[in-house]
């Protein structure tokens, strides 16, 4: 049963090597193609990428990835095979500096991506060492690279989140040799794809298997795998035998999470000994960074044969002789279409077993498809705050400064750029630059408008360069800016009001001696050097005094703050800054309903204290000029494109108003930055009442739920019928209807997705957008987006309301909600589905109809779903006749005392299983047609 896993990997990289072939030379272009793939070939410096797999191009390596930092090599000869593709004849290495990292642009922020580093040594220095050497994912470890020998082929592959707009992928020397690389693959994945990852967590790939064939150098890739993953094959005739089909084999759309190939499926293996099982053992290798590192193991069962009328495939899958979930699971795989297997949780041994056994009712051997195994690491570091990042890079490029000024600039703390200082506030939020000292570093040119966005920055010193020009007066803006220090340049011009305003008022040391040509007097430039010295000395000395009044106040803010979560770093507001604000001016952009950065800086408390994330970046608490509380959802942009657009839908959101939709009360569109400010709704989301994760822990009581199912439905109906034309959210989910202090239900983000993603690069716009266990199955086939797919969501929502649960269940099996209450209900079992949380308070005539609504909303086919105004009616009679149970309730404690009725007791005493006396022969088809028909009849139990 054994097989020895190295060897089969080893015979697939080999293979490898040959995939790469290169013929035709094609234009280079550092920025991903048009399917989203960046493959660059390090240390290649040829003018022009050439071919890669399938239809994809080999980018050269002149530098622009790494800052023209480290050198390119060729591989010693001994190691060039004749076979060898061309990517791995050379390497890039770095002998000077810490990091250095390869920086791949022009991603999409908040996507999932694959990220595969390739190494080869091949005695490229012709040393021959064994370096050791860390990968870094940005700011975070990904994994340690150890050679071993030089013709070792190491491919280390991570599935992330990526934060930003970038992705920075680092070599960081832990003095155990030189880092080199000899290749670098960046492919997209849809955010919905291996559910695993997530912000704070990516995946780092320990196999990838095609069982079935026997050719051990098959490699399976793009084009067969879209997102060109790389499927190896693991050869064992002489214990499993091959099972294969020619037939197409599909994913499911509900669990369509991980997306296997069908070249991959249409073969699986099975064992010759046909009472045999099939083991697969796999051994955890620690590391320095995580002793016992957890493993996800992603399996793929495919039935390829058509089965005879009286066989029985059916498995079972132990992990060290246990179970896979905490109890005994058995399954039987699907015809031609794919079952993934899987836990969404790491499992933690030193070693597994895999065994793939048939039940004892089965009478076929077991099989299987594929499989995928993974380590997980932690991605929780955050990068410098990216307005930070982006200055500081424009600086750093500006003046070609040459320090070690790679990678993140304040994360990880131990590998911070050197001359600058960073603030580090609280787990969760970004650092920021708060001291930059680039004294004495033989800087030329003007003062660039960069360091104006260094917005957290105190101390700045750019003293004993060869800085000309005028002094920008953007400066005086640096809200927290302490002392700024021009001294021994070469600056002209005078000294602009604002700075002089700001040493006047005592919030800034300016230093500007030793400028010969710079003057003092105001418009007149009459003063000489002399002259301008005494003046600053007698500026400085009192300003001096007050930066250390200054600092006292800021210690003392400090120590009577009370903390803040969530703070994104502390703001220290200059004395006089607000008396700038003219509040009239301000009013009246107030009404236009357009926010400048500055404003929302203002309202915020300088972005002090968030509230959320969502895809498109943070949510921040403010507040208008007249105290009223407000939700600031910023994203910052780099790119201009869509401007027009995103302006456009702004001022459409800004007009549409219902009393169940959270209202915009503006936006902002001013340089880079775009934001929606947003009513703030105190109670936060439907999700976190269902869940009992709000604040006060409580359970919704079924009146509640009942109105709030009603206050949603209206809105989305707005949209649906209101808006002309209909506006489709695309992402209705418990997370996106808020609460207000008064548990009034309100929808949001309606249209938002249209507004920040219009510009989204054009490979994105066929991906499906929406949050697993909400999208309409036939959207995700179809690609067509339509009123019923909200209502599809909504239906989904209902069922959360109705049950307590999520969208997808996890435990014990991953199950959508969908299924998981049609298979109960099936059985006529309403109990089985209720949230007990509820204690039976609620008319179980009114369950049942919110569950029938929901059941019709998740129609497979959306002609078969009901309208939004549908919903609305039918909510509506229900909230009716909850009400008369509750007035029969207040009247005669009829069900608070739970006696006298047989049917609620019979209810409180059937837990789960299907055998109440009431709808106990209604099948789910049954009920489903009784429903089309009948809309306003309730099935179950009959009304009193
Ligand atoms: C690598 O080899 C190519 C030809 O095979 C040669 O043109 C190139 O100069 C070599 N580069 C280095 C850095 O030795
Ligand atoms: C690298 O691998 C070798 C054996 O493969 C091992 O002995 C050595 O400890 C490893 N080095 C590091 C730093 O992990
Ligand atoms: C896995 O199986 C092997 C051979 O059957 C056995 O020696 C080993 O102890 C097992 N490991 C675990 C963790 O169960
Ligand atoms: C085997 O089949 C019987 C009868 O169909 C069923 O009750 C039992 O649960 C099955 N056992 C397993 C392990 O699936």
């Amino acid at each position: 049963m054994e097989l020895s896993k190295p060897q089969a990997m080893a015979a697939g990289q080999c293979l490898l090597l040959l995939c790469m072939a290169a013929s035709v030379v094609l234009q280079a272009r550092a920025q991903p193609d048009s399917k989203g793939f960046i493959t660059v070939d390090c240390g290649f410096t040829g003018e022009t990428g050439y071919a890669g797999v399938g239809d994809t191009t080999v980018l050269p390596d002149n530098g622009e990835f790494t800052d023209n930092v480290g050198t390119s090599h060729n591989i010693s000869a001994e190691y060039v095979t004749q076979s060898m593709a061309k990517s791995w004849y050379n390497v890039r290495s770095f002998a000077a500096g810490v990091r250095n990292c390869y920086t791949l642009r022009s991603l999409v922020s908040g996507l999932k991506y694959i990220v595969r580093a390739r190494f080869k040594y091949g005695n490229y220095d012709g040393l021959d060492l064994h370096p050791v050497f860390d990968l870094y994912i940005g700011v975070n470890y990904w994994h340690t690279v150890n050679i071993s020998r030089p013709e070792e082929v190491l491919i280390v592959e991570a599935t992330v989140v990526v934060p930003d707009d970038f992705l920075q992928v680092c070599l960081v020397n832990t003095g155990a040799g030189t880092p080199f690389i000899s290749g670098l693959d960046l492919r997209p994945l849809k955010k919905t794809l291996y559910p695993q990852v997530t912000a704070a967590q990516g995946l780092t790939l320990v196999d990838r298997i095609n069982f079935g064939p026997t050719n051990e150098s098959l490699v399976v890739r793009y084009p067969d795998d879209p997102h060109d993953r790389i499927w190896f094959t693991w050869v064992d005739t002489v214990t499993w035998a091959e099972i294969s089909t020619t037939q197409t084999v599909q994913t499911l759309p509900v669990e369509d999470l991980y997306q296997a190939p069908s070249a991959v499926l249409q073969t699986a293996i099975t064992p010759r000994n046909v009472s045999g099982n099939i083991l697969l053992t796999w051994s955890s290798k620690p590391t320095p960074m995580d002793p016992s590192p957890g493993y996800i193991f992603i399996l793929h069962f495919a039935e390829l044969q058509a089965l005879p009328a009286k066989a029985v495939r059916e498995l079972r899958v132990n992990v060290n002789d246990k179970p896979w979930f905490n109890f005994d699971y058995t399954f039987a795989p699907v015809y031609s279409y794919d079952l993934p297997f899987y836990r969404s949780q790491p499992f933690q041994y030193s070693s597994y077993n895999l065994s793939i056994e048939a039940t004892s009712n089965a009478t076929l051997p077991p099989f299987i498809n594929a499989a995928e195994v993974f380590t997980v690491f932690p991605t929780t570091n955050l990068g410098t705050e990216s307005q930070d990042v982006s200055a500081i890079m424009a600086i750093k490029a500006k003046y070609q400064v040459k320090k070690n000024w790679m990678g993140d600039p304040c994360a990880p703390k131990t590998m911070a750029w050197d001359r600058l200082t960073c603030s580090y506030g609280a787990v969760g939020s970004h650092p920021r630059i708060t001291n930059l000292s680039l004294s004495s570093s033989g800087l030329n040119g003007d003062i660039s408008s960069s360091f104006t966005n260094l917005t957290a920055v105190q101390y700045l010193d750019l003293s004993n360069n060869n800085f000309t020009g005028s002094i920008p007066d953007a400066l005086s803006r640096l809200p927290l800016l302490i002392v700024l220090d021009l001294s021994g340049n070469q600056l002209n011009g005078s000294i602009p009001s604002g700075l002089l305003k700001r040493i006047q008022d005592g919030s800034l040391d300016l230093r500007y001696g030793n400028n010969p040509n710079l003057c003092t007097g105001g418009n007149s430039c009459q003063l000489h050097a002399k002259k301008n010295s005494k003046l600053a000395l007698y500026i400085a000395v009192p300003a001096v005094l007050l930066v250390v009044i200054v600092s006292v106040t800021i210690l003392l803010i400090c120590l009577l703050k009370p903390k803040k979560q969530g703070s994104m770093h502390n703001s220290i507001t200059p004395p006089n800054e607000m008396s700038h604000v003219n509040r009239d001016s301000s009013l009246q952009r107030l009404e236009s309903r357009h926010f400048t950065y500055k404003e929302l800086e203002k309202m915020t408390d300088n972005f002090q204290r968030v509230l959320g994330r969502g895809g498109f970046g943070y949510v921040y608490d403010g507040s208008l000029e007249d105290g009223t509380q407000v939700a600031v959802k910023l994203r910052s942009h780099t790119s201009n494109q869509g401007v027009k657009e995103f302006l456009a839908e702004a001022q459409i959101l800004t007009r549409i108003h219902h009393t169940n939709l959270v209202s915009m009360i503006g936006y902002c569109k001013d340089g880079e930055y775009m934001a929606l400010v947003y009513e703030y709704m105190s109670e936060g989301t439907l999700q976190e009442h269902i869940d009992g994760s709000n604040r006060s822990g409580e359970c919704l009581p079924w009146t509640h739920r009942l109105r709030i199912s009603l206050e949603s439905a209206q809105g989305l109906e707005y949209l649906h019928k209101g808006c002309n034309p209909p506006l489709i959210h695309r992402d209705v989910k418990a997370t996106n209807i808020l609460l207000n202090a008064k548990l009034e239900a309100r929808i949001a983000d309606f249209g938002l997705s249209k507004a920040f993603n219009s510009n989204d690069t054009h490979v994105f716009t066929n991906t499906v957008v929406g949050t697993p266990g909400y999208v309409n199955p036939e959207y995700q086939t179809t690609m067509q987006l339509t009123t019923k797919s909200d209502v599809y969501s909504f239906g989904v929502v209902l069922l959360e309301l109705v049950t307590g649960k999520p969208a997808i269940l996890r435990d014990p099996v991953p199950i959508n909600i969908i299924k998981w209450v049609r298979q109960r209900l099936a059985q006529g079992n309403i109990e089985a589905v209720v949230d007990a949380r509820m204690r039976g308070h609620y008319d179980v005539n009114t369950v049942w109809k919110v569950a029938d609504i929901a059941l019709k909303c998740t129609a497979q086919s959306s002609v078969q779903r009901p309208s939004m105004t549908d919903v609305v009616a039918q909510l509506r009679e229900c909230i009716d006749l909850e009400n008369e149970r509750s007035r029969d309730e207040s009247n005669n404690g009829f069900y608070t005392s739970r006696s006298g009725n047989d049917r609620n007791i019979s209810y409180d005493s059937y837990p789960t299983d299907g055998s109440t006396n009431v709808s106990q022969n209604s099948t789910s088809s049954e009920m489903e047609q009784s429903l089309m028909r009948t809309p306003t009849m309730p099935t179950g139990p009959a009304a009193r």
